[in-house]
């Protein structure tokens, strides 16, 4: 423990105490990250809060994720430290939209990624994640697909998956969109010798230049294996840091400006330590809701 700050100290001791379970995505600040128990993508999230034996559940994420992790595990008790970092994206789609493209392509299913509200995800086939959207509508029994929210990840969906037919919703991440080709051009005039690792939330005029395209996960995974000295970044900038603190041997470079998601920076110690102590900030989903989500993120899970 003596590498850690007087608060982090108090938050493994009331972790320990309370038998709780702390799942952190690789967003939140290091400082947070550095106290969990698994640092995630949102696959991996979903997964262990789905097996955890623990009663209680503290997601370092955003609203969704703390939806999901409830909804894989309603016995348990699941907490937000920040019940308001919510995420522009999945707010971008609503339930009354699902159903209207549901029944403009009555013959398509509807996949919807996992940055979306539980009332979405109560409308649709199944769900996914970057990691997962693939194999996931490779494997889906339809010709036709509807994609909900991310425009982005959807079109990159689309351009590998050719044997089927997509329609898109609009949404986006704003974090990643901002992300533009210009910034990868000149990144990588500066940098000639490095490698590229991009998230599929980014444009497509971005992703189509990336070595690799990946969940955080994928590009964290990717950044430890490659050979390549230097590796360009184009994901949110937390991930920058973290491969900056563990690869101090590889130079890791971000794209343009460091591109900074606000709500999962809301996600502080300070917070974290608040709703430990005090076990506030519960995930409630009304049961209905819960239930019909809980048929589309299971299939994700158990893909
Ligand atoms: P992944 O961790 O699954 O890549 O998700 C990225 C993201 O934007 C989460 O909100
Ligand atoms: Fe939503 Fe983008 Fe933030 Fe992820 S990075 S939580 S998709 S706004």
């Amino acid at each position: 423990m003596e590498n850690f700050n007087e608060l982090q100290q108090e938050i493994l001791r009331l972790k320990q105490k309370k038998n709780a379970l702390v799942l952190a995505h690789y967003y939140v600040p290091l400082e947070v990250q550095d106290v969990a128990d698994a640092v995630c993508d949102s696959f991996a999230m979903a997964q262990r809060a789905a097996r955890a034996p623990e009663d209680l559940i503290v997601i370092c994420g955003v609203r969704f994720m703390g939806e999901s992790a409830k909804i894989l595990s309603p016995e348990k008790t699941v907490l937000l430290p920040s019940p308001d970092a919510g995420c522009p994206m999945a707010d971008m789609v609503t339930r009354e939209d699902v159903l209207r493209l549901k029944r403009e392509h009555p013959g398509a299913q509807v996949m919807c990624y996992v940055n979306s509200s539980a009332a979405v995800k109560a409308v649709s086939d199944v769900c996914c994640t970057s990691s997962s959207a693939l194999r996931i509508a490779k494997a889906l029994p339809c010709d036709e697909i509807i994609f909900v929210p991310d425009k982005h990840l959807g079109s990159y969906v689309a351009g590998n998956v050719p044997e089927k037919t997509f329609w898109l919703h609009d949404g986006f991440c704003p974090t990643h969109h901002k992300i533009a080709e210009a910034d990868v051009l000149a990144a990588k005039k500066a940098h000639p010798a490095a490698v590229f690792a991009v998230h599929p939330e980014c444009g497509e005029d971005v992703v189509k230049h990336g070595d690799l395209v990946g969940s955080t996960a994928e590009i964290l995974d990717f950044a430890r294996k490659t050979d390549a000295p230097e590796i360009l970044i184009g994901t949110e900038s937390e991930i920058v840091e973290r491969l900056r603190r563990e690869l101090p041997g590889k130079k890791i470079y971000g794209v343009g400006s460091s591109f900074v998601c606000p709500n999962m920076k809301k996600v502080t110690l300070e917070a974290l330590c608040e709703c430990l102590r005090d076990e506030k900030y519960k995930v409630e989903l009304p049961p209905a809701e819960l239930n019909a989500a809980r048929v589309s993120l299971d299939k994700m899970v158990n893909s």
